[in-house]
């Protein structure tokens, strides 16, 4: 179903709870203390509301990432790069079979309007939704306040590598941010640069190790350094990915310390396919058929490597480019 011109729509009372409910298309959202409920003409699905608010974040954070974002088993969207698919069961055997998958495509920015307008009503003043468990309050309990700050933090995305004049600083000392409590052995010296004289203000480096140790949120990969499609994306985990990420493109991953381990399904139906466990230094492709989900026992530091051609998608989903990417 194609819903273009369809509005977002807010309750105008809140339930007795103190939250609105939203409809987008024939999709319908509510949530409780504990839950949220969603709703489509041919199902409902509920889901416990600190992995739809974690997942949620995610997906506007990212404006619907590469691929598909699997909520959990049954609800989540597709990018198309200027609409998004939104579903239920789409990517699930068992609704697939029973005919129960519902799907609707809506332009990018009146998703985008939704799932932000949920997200900042939902998430209490306790409640991080990048932070590790461990570092938030409950997502849980009755309307109690806003969190506006932490949901719309921005992630870093550096044009050229975090550092260079022009792109986004370092987060030192002086950022704020302190070191993790898992990462205080993290050395936070910076490398020291010696480069030719008149290349001063060409030659530049930062130690990415003490970066990561300084990050505040999990699960959120930044953009350290472009080289035209190639982009480095690393990022600190600790417990499970909020999302099942369901690729369009390979990806590779580097696990930069600690470990990491990851369930691998079958991108379309769920069948499980392998799971792999990463320690510091492994590393390995994520293929194009696949969605895969992490689980970050201590906090740990993995470095995304992404391929940002857009070209790819339509390469791979048409056969003319392998959904791995070696042979060996
Ligand atoms: C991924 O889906 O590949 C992914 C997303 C977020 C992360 C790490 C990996 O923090
Ligand atoms: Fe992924």
């Amino acid at each position: 179903m194609t819903a273009t011109n369809i509005q977002v729509t807010t309750s105008d009372s809140v339930n007795q709870d103190g939250y609105h409910a939203f409809t987008l298309g024939e999709f319908e959202f509510r949530r409780d203390e504990y839950f949220v409920y969603i709703s489509w003409p041919t199902g409902q699905h509920m889901m416990s509301i600190d992995s739809f608010l974690r997942a949620l974040q995610r997906d506007v954070a990212w404006d619907f990432f590469y691929g598909i974002v699997n909520f959990d088993g049954v609800f989540g969207t597709v990018n198309h790069y200027g609409t998004v698919d939104i579903f239920a069961g789409r990517y699930n055997d068992a609704y697939r079979k029973a005919e129960l998958d519902y799907s609707e495509n809506h332009e990018t920015p009146v998703i985008r309007e939704a799932f932000k307008s949920i997200l900042a009503d939902w998430t209490n003043a306790t409640f991080d939704p990048f932070a590790s468990p461990h570092e938030t309050g409950a997502a849980w309990g009755v309307k109690n306040g806003d969190n506006i700050s932490a949901i719309t933090r921005r992630r870093v995305a550096a044009n050229r590598m975090v550092a260079v004049p022009g792109d986004e600083q370092i987060r030192t000392d002086e950022s704020g941010f302190p070191v993790n409590r898992h990462f205080k052995d993290v050395d936070q010296g910076e490398p020291i640069l010696e480069p030719e004289p008149g290349f001063e203000d060409e030659v530049v480096a930062f130690s990415l190790f003490a970066y990561l140790s300084r990050s505040d949120v999990t699960w959120n990969p930044s953009v350290v350094s472009a080289c035209k499609d190639s982009l480095f994306c690393p990022t600190t985990e600790e417990y499970i990915l909020p999302i099942i990420h369901g690729n369009d493109r390979v990806e590779w991953f580097v696990q930069l310390s600690d470990q990491i381990t990851w369930d691998v399904e079958d991108r379309d139906t769920g069948a499980v396919r392998s799971r792999v466990t990463m320690k510091a230094g492994d590393v390995c492709a994520m293929p194009a058929d696949i969605r895969h989900q992490g689980y970050s026992p201590k906090r740990s530091m993995l470095l995304v490597w992404e391929n940002n051609s857009s070209k790819i998608p339509e390469l791979i989903a048409s056969g003319q480019a392998p959904t791995y990417p070696v042979e060996f």
